[in-house]
């Protein structure tokens, strides 16, 4: 599967919901996130990104963000229809550090 990562956080921009055919993206107040048992592994969401947020499970760094989409997919409700990104999602794009100043 895919998954969403650290990029996605105040960002939220929620073109990936539109595209994905098995609507498998689920909503936080903060970010969403893919649950990995749903995702077919077709791609389609991963270009269509602006804060680049989506990687394959492939990818070394996405181990973390695997369980972590796996948990919050559980919690979070499903999302099936793009929305307004926040406000202030520009100033948010590529900010790094953004998992620890609001997931802990
Ligand atoms: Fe949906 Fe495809 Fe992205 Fe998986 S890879 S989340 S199925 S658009
Ligand atoms: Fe997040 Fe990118 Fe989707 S910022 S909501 S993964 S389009």
């Amino acid at each position: 599967p895919y998954v969403v990562t650290e990029n996605c956080i105040k960002c939220k921009y929620t073109d990936c919901v539109e595209v994905c055919p098995v609507d498998c993206f689920y909503e936080g107040d903060n970010m969403l996130v893919i649950q990995p048992d749903e995702c077919i592994d077709c791609g389609v969401c991963e270009p269509e990104c602006p804060a680049e947020a989506i990687i394959p499970d492939t990818e070394p760094e996405a181990e973390k963000w695997l369980e972590f989409n796996r948990e919050y997919s559980e919690k979070w409700p499903n999302l099936t229809r793009k929305k307004d990104a926040p406000a202030d999602a520009d100033e948010f794009k590529g900010v790094s550090g953004k998992f620890e100043k609001f997931f802990k």
